[in-house]
């Protein structure tokens, strides 16, 4: 038995959902309200009989004791893998000491900050911090919100946090490691002193750090934890440990820049808030968002809103979410890889001297409107455009000509791109065709770039995409084709699906031309364009010495670069899926619906479900962790096929 079968052998799902669910029994299984989404008749259903659980209301997520404590508490599968573990006294395959040393100091640093987290908390309580409680008070933070968020006090003496953890057992080095401590010139100090703490968790809820604001003016504003092997500010957000069911429920969030913002929008009901902690929001930060919703609303104050590094950050935004190829249904009714983008990006432009604190506070009204009303990231950079520039002097015009087009071209929707065409032709004043030959040139920068998937259908009509840089299989693919003009008998040594492989339009319709022998005369124009520019670039003797063992070894090389680009496609496939449905569900659906063959297999290898199940199979073997055991294929057949070859331990799969 594997281990992960050992395991839920070992757990019971009516038990184990029980502890945080109200289960009522109802015939052989429970029922109780959804905790995944707001409702009043339960439809969530816990069945012992086959160990799972599932909701038959509007949010339909289900699956097993895993898949219940992933999204329980928002943790990989590994990790719920080892909790789980821990809980049945299964013993999981040794990590090797290394790692096992690593676990242990972090666990420590964990329990450090949890107890300094308890030591400013209660100090808050202190006759020497009623300062910091008028300041809350006058801030308008209740004590029980104060509670919720962990909210405390740190002493003005340079060793009371010391003090208290030294008496527990923690060493000088793990203090200064957790970033407790600093020292200076003398000895060792309390790094925050006299200031109000704000406890920083990580996704799962663990203090990993620490805010502290001054309670004057006159000393910097706030401290932070530094960089620690714990806690790295540009990949957490505050917040989101209390926001993460809430975002998923409204499916979006809303990014603001502080603490205090954070809190006053819980306060108000708003749940769905995080803090990006003062800077421009980083590509790990919108990981952590981009499993719960796609719809990302920036809070950005005035002057920040213009400024390049928000800028930055806001294309960052976009190409962390949006650029993913996404399975799309073509009119034919076949499943093709799309990239679509995805991200929904609004700007809630603040008013000049104010933030989300003041305005959830002062004028929720206004907040709510600013919300509502948040246009989209194009609308709002045509608007600033607009309005840093002064469009009657044509200077200023092409300066923003220059600032937007890029961001125009790199539009994936051709009838979106095709619009905002139209508009930025006439406030610059140019000719929309002028235009369109500038995108195709103009230097679209490498994250902005939307390139189309490898079985992305024709170019749109509309407007050139954005010129993009040629991937690895297009280089091989040029070689191919300049052979081939040479020598066309080297056509038999090349596998048939090899065109099929290639990204670039252009390129692929070329070789698949070449290949199948047809005539130069029966090319469309550009595709005899590119076929003459490829053919003297490819034309050295070594090449064409042994051209049908060269032609091999190219179709080999393209046929192997293209299996290892389908295994990463298959994982973000499946973390698609995931997200969508829950993974032991998505797969058993699967299976169910593939039909079991004879020999275990489903019957039709290219039913949808099959293609489901190859994915699922795939990306687990890209994510198997090493020393841990795969489920067993007795149960589940498809992780049968996967073997240790599909890149796993070669550092292939994409993060
Ligand atoms: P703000 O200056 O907007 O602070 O910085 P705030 O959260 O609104 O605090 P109040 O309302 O003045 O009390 C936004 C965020 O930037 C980070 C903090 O995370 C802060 O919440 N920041 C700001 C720092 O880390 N250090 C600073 O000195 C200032
Ligand atoms: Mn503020």
């Amino acid at each position: 038995m594997s281990v992960v079968d050992e395991v839920k052998a070992r757990v019971d799902v009516a038990e184990l959902v029980g502890e945080s669910v109200a289960l009522r029994k109802s015939g052989r299984t429970f029922k109780a309200l959804c905790p995944f989404h707001a409702e009043k008749t339960p439809s969530f259903i816990v069945d012992p009989s086959r160990q799972t659980w599932r909701c038959f209301g509007a949010c339909s997520e289900g699956g097993d004791v895993f898949s219940w404590v992933m999204k329980r508490q928002g943790v990989e599968f590994r990790e719920a893998l080892r909790i789980l573990a821990e809980r049945t006294g299964v013993q999981l395959a040794p990590m090797d000491a290394q790692a096992e040393e690593r676990q242990k100091r972090l666990g420590r640093l964990r329990s450090v900050n949890e107890a300094a987290a308890r030591f400013y908390r209660r100090s808050l309580a202190d006759a020497e911090a009623e300062e910091a409680r008028g300041y809350l008070e006058r801030r308008g933070v209740p004590d029980e919100v104060a509670e919720q968020f962990g909210l405390g006090y740190a002493p003005a003496a340079p060793d009371a946090l010391r003090g208290y953890l030294s008496a527990r057992g923690y060493s000088a080095e793990e203090i200064a490691t957790a970033g407790l401590s600093v020292e200076g010139e003398g000895p060792a100090r309390d790094r925050f002193r006299g200031r109000l703490i704000f406890p920083i968790r990580d996704p799962q809820g663990r203090c990993v750090g620490f805010g502290a604001r001054a309670l004057d003016d006159s000393d910097v504003k706030y401290l932070n934890t530094p960089q620690t092997p714990l806690f790295d500010k540009s990949s957490l957000l505050y917040g989101l440990d209390r926001a993460r069911d809430d975002i998923r429920r409204a499916d979006h969030v809303i990014v603001v820049e502080g603490y205090m913002d954070v809190i006053a929008a819980h306060q108000h009901e708003q749940t769905h808030v995080v803090a990006s902690m003062g800077t421009a929001l980083t590509e790990r930060q919108v990981a952590l968002i981009k499993p719960l919703t796609r719809k990302i609303l920036l809070a950005l104050d005035a002057d920040a809103a213009g400024a390049a590094a928000t800028v930055r950050g806001i294309d960052t935004a976009r190409e962390a979410v949006g650029t993913e190829p996404r399975p799309v249904v073509t009119a034919r009714g076949l499943v093709r890889m799309q990239n679509t983008l995805a991200a929904d990006i609004r700007i809630i432009e603040l008013p000049p001297d104010r933030d989300p604190d003041d305005l959830i506070r002062l004028d929720p009204e206004r907040w709510s409107a600013l919300v509502r009303e948040a246009p989209g990231y194009l609308d709002y950079r045509f608007r600033r455009g607009r309005e840093a520039h002064d469009l009657e002097d044509p200077r200023a015009r092409s300066v923003l000509m220059g600032e937007l087009l890029p961001l125009v071209a790199a539009t994936s929707d051709p009838v979106v791109r095709a619009e905002y065409m139209q508009r930025l032709a006439q406030m610059c004043r140019i000719d929309v065709d002028t235009l369109r030959r500038r995108a195709s040139i103009a230097e679209v920068p490498p994250h902005l770039r939307a390139s189309p998937g490898p079985a992305a259908g024709p170019k749109p009509a509309d407007a050139p995409p954005p010129r993009r840089r040629l991937t690895s299989i297009d280089r091989h693919a040029e070689t191919l084709i300049g052979l081939l003009q040479h020598s066309p008998a080297a056509a038999a040594e090349v596998d048939a699906a090899v065109a099929g492989f290639v990204p670039d339009a252009l390129r692929r319709e070329l070789l698949r031309s070449l290949l199948a022998g047809e005539a130069a005369e029966s090319r469309e124009a550009d595709v005899e364009a590119l076929a003459a520019e490829l053919r003297p670039r490819h034309d050295a003797p070594s090449l064409l010495a042994q051209p049908r063992v060269v032609a091999r070894q190219i179709s080999d090389k393209i046929c192997d670069l293209h299996k290892r680009e389908d295994a990463r496609t298959h994982t973000r496939l499946v973390a698609d899926h995931q997200r969508e449905i829950g993974a032991r569900p998505l797969h058993d659906a699967a299976y169910d619906l593939a039909g079991e063959g004879s020999d275990g297999a489903p019957d039709d290898e290219s039913s949808p479900a099959a293609q489901v199940l190859e994915s699922h199979a795939r990306g687990r073997a890209l994510h198997a962790p090493a020393g841990v055991a795969t489920p067993d294929p007795a149960t589940h057949p498809s992780a049968g096929t996967n073997g240790a070859t599909t890149g796993a331990t070669n550092g292939e799969a994409p993060s």
